[in-house]
């Protein structure tokens, strides 16, 4: 549930009319709810009372500031990825205590960065980054904790590009050699193994592969503790899908994929982690933008919009479906056209043949379940300045991030003294 809604025709966000902070901040603009916010953490966190869970909000999905602060106060931890989300994390109050570094890549200066602010874990995810988080640590002096990401082999049976548990995906440990890294580590002074990671997908819609790889994970550990390694909890990852549309698949809820896990779990006594990203920002943010021109083709009406692919990759990216509804409630018989922004890219498409109200230029229109993965993955292609974010709380709205001005945008650039003589 989110609080989006049409108040008396006018499309709100909680307490405020959406057309009244596009006047305020121009369009297009990410516009976010605090209620929607809280109260997806909270369902989820509640799916877990009673184990010893922690909750870490995947910073990749939305690291807005206030989005993260937010969720701090609720006592959210992080997952993040990258020495800049590190930071994002703790700058918005999220202990590093609560605070989970995951990702392929991590380089040695993120490592020393993590072991300096005292990170819950690193989630290492090659034998490789191993032996660098260990030359990182005993050049600080320190013990990483570490767990290892082991790839489960399963198919999350999601959309190809946020797949991530199969052998041929590039994340984790194969699991033919998961035994020799938890060796290796105990060789090793300046790491410890505290736990088994894994992330098998985003956007799942049935608990089976979950369950699956869970499994797998569950069995592994009572082997690894027989084999003398002391692993205390297990990082279950993200992944748990959200409703895209009425009439998309519709995922489990918060407390079914919770009952599963402590099936699954059973008497393994384990502290686990949860790395939800979407579940939590997802339908908490839409994307706001108006209707620039109607062009009709012969076989096709094109709705061009101010926003565009760089603002909002997803449709793009995955062929994602987001509900697009207008800001101001119509009638009228619907109509079928494209919405489309204005990049030069034929990909550059928000819904194909989509069934709506007629609409007109002018017109303010709402691309919903735009809170995960949207403002975080745009770019400033076409030279379009970045998009400004704003947050509502009851009836008080803020602007968390400014629009980039076309002049930011452009003084990053620097012209070579030979251009300049
Ligand atoms: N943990 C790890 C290790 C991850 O890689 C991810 C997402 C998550 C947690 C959070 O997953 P979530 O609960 O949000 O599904 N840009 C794509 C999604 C990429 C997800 C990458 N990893 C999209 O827009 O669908």
């Amino acid at each position: 549930m989110d609080h989006f809604q049409y108040i008396n025709g006018h499309l709100c966000a909680e307490d405020v009319r959406v057309d009244t902070v596009a006047k305020a901040v121009g369009t297009p603009f990410y516009l976010y709810s605090t209620a929607t916010l809280e109260r997806h953490f909270r369902v989820f966190s509640d799916a877990f009372k009673g184990s010893d869970a922690l909750v870490c909000f995947a910073v990749k999905a939305n690291s807005n500031q206030a989005v993260l602060a937010t969720l701090a106060k609720l006592g959210a931890g992080a997952d993040v990825v990258s020495q800049g989300e590190l930071m994002r994390a703790l700058k918005a109050g999220i202990p590093a205590h609560k605070i989970v570094f995951a990702g392929v890549g991590k380089t040695k200066s993120e490592i020393a960065a993590a072991l300096k602010a005292g990170i819950k874990q690193f989630n290492i995810e090659s034998e490789a980054e191993l032996e660098a988080i260990n030359a990182v640590a005993l050049s600080l002096k320190v013990c990483a904790p570490v767990s290892v990401r082991v790839n489960p082999d399963v198919d999350a049976k999601t959309h190809a590009k946020i797949s991530t548990g199969k052998a041929e995906n590039k994340f984790g440990i194969p699991w033919s050699r998961v035994h020799s890294v938890y060796d290796r580590i105990k060789a090793l002074k300046n790491v410890r193994a505290v736990g088994v990671d894994l992330h098998i997908g985003s956007q799942l819609t049935d608990l089976d592969p979950f369950k699956a790889a869970f499994a797998k994970v569950v069995a592994l550990t009572k082997d690894l503790r027989t084999k003398g390694h002391a692993i205390t909890h297990i990082d279950l990852g993200g992944g748990l899908g959200i409703p895209y549309s009425a009439e998309g698949a519709v995922p489990p809820t918060p407390g079914a994929y919770g009952t599963m896990i402590r099936d699954v779990l059973g008497d393994l006594n384990c502290s686990i982690i949860l790395e939800p990203g979407r579940l939590i920002a997802g339908n908490a943010g839409i994307l706001v933008t108006e209707m620039l021109y109607e062009k009709t083709s012969e076989t096709r009406r094109f709705y061009i919009l101010d926003a565009a692919m760089n603002d909002l990759l997803r449709p793009a990216m995955y062929e994602a479906h987001h509900e697009i509804i207008p800001v101001t409630e119509k009638t009228g018989e619907a109509v079928i056209a494209d919405f489309v922004g204005p990049i030069c890219e034929s990909s550059d498409v928000f819904a194909v043949k989509r069934s709506t109200p007629p609409l007109k230029p002018g017109d303010l229109i709402a691309i919903k379940s735009a809170g995960a993965y949207g403002a975080v993955m745009s770019s400033t292609y076409n030279s379009r300045a970045l998009l400004p974010e704003v947050m509502v709380s009851g009836d008080k709205f803020a602007v968390v991030r400014k629009r980039q001005s076309l002049e930011e945008l452009i003084s990053m650039d620097v012209l070579p003294d030979w251009l300049t003589d």
